[in-house]
């Protein structure tokens, strides 16, 4: 990794969503690298405590990424860009289809027609485990078909991808798509841990499961997953480089549940909604093959587990990330 420092030393990185979770931490890595980043969001579901303090290297464009004149502008001198800006949220997706298609596809191509105007070449692309839909293919590779989308969130990600392939083709460019299980660690501000956690601080003696309890996921810290990337922007170098991210291993609802409560001091009734999936577009079992993004030297350092409660550490200490409704 030691050469991965003197790459980025003077890089000017633009970090779209750089607010946000996963975003914020891209920001801090870079930053600590020696790069110049731009932070491109519009604090929708992220937040400016966690792109604080002001760092000499750090500057911080406040905008929507529909607006094409204003990605134009911040991006004039950019050397690389993360994009990582979204409606991440599957659920609120299906409720809001129109805004699913502009926040993760109209703006992807807003992002790549301001690279292509400034001369960027370079683009990292957070997509997801969830374009594969309800595979049988179990652990999922990166090539596995997936002719079906189960959800709208994931259909405007495998749109979005195409667009990077198309361009990686098109124009030159080179592009890094991950695709990741769900996300653990400081900074978390949506999914499973902080739906439980919400409802067991409204009601501490019951606590209402989606579907059945025993759908099988994976997981990955965001430290692990920060690092992955760029791991794989140093050592993957075709125009197009595509990695699954996650852990090597699934854990059942039930037993997210179990180390959620004990870790609250909890002991609710368990109330569940029944069905093998908790919403529309939810897959019972998600666990992708890893071995294209381990070939390089990269391995998961934190088990879920552990990052299950760091998780609840970072809600317990930091209740303004709560606000994102
Ligand atoms: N967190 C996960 O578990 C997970 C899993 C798979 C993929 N992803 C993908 O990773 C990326 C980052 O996810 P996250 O969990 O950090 O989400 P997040 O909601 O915390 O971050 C998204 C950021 O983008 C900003 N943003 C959204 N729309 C914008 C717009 N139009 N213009 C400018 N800024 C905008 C938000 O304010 C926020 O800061 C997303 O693309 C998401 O789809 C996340």
């Amino acid at each position: 990794m030691s050469s991965a420092n003197a790459d980025w030393n003077g890089k000017h990185v633009l970090v779209t969503g750089g607010a946000g979770f996963i975003g914020s931490h891209v920001a801090d890595v870079l930053l600590a690298r020696g790069a110049r980043v731009t932070v491109f969001d519009d604090f929708s579901t992220g937040f400016r405590e966690f792109i604080a303090p002001a760092r000499e290297n750090l500057r911080v464009v406040e905008g929507d990424l529909l607006d094409q004149a204003r990605i134009g502008e911040a991006m004039r001198g950019v050397d690389f860009v993360f994009h990582l800006a979204a409606n991440a949220d599957i659920k609120d997706n299906l409720a809001q289809p129109r805004k699913c298609i502009d926040q993760n596809v109209v703006v992807t191509q807003n992002v790549l027609e301001a690279m292509r105007a400034a001369g960027a070449r370079e683009i990292v692309f957070a997509s997801t485990g969830s374009v594969y839909g309800e595979t049988d293919l179990i652990p999922t590779p990166e090539n596995a078909p997936f002719p079906v989308q189960t959800s709208l969130y994931a259909t405007s990600k495998v749109a979005a991808e195409g667009l990077l392939t198309s361009y990686a083709l098109g124009y030159g460019f080179r592009a890094w798509i991950f695709r990741f299980v769900s996300i653990l660690g400081p900074r978390y501000t949506h999914g499973h841990v902080m739906d439980f956690w919400r409802k067991l601080r409204r009601d501490p003696s019951r606590l209402e499961v989606l579907g059945n309890g025993k759908q099988q996921k994976s997981y990955l810290n965001v430290s692990d997953c920060v690092a992955a990337i760029l791991v794989a922007i140093d050592k993957a170098r075709e125009p197009i480089n595509i990695f699954n991210l996650g852990h090597g291993y699934w854990i059942e609802v039930d037993k997210s549940i179990g180390i959620i409560t004990r870790t609250l001091g909890l002991s609710p009734r368990l109330e569940y909604g029944g069905g093998e999936r908790g919403w529309v577009g939810d897959s019972p079992r998600i666990l992708l093959d890893t071995s294209r993004i381990r070939a390089l030297g990269w391995a998961p350092t934190k088990s879920i587990e552990e990052s299950v409660v760091e998780t609840l550490q970072f809600l317990a200490t930091h209740p303004f990330s709560d606000r994102r409704s």
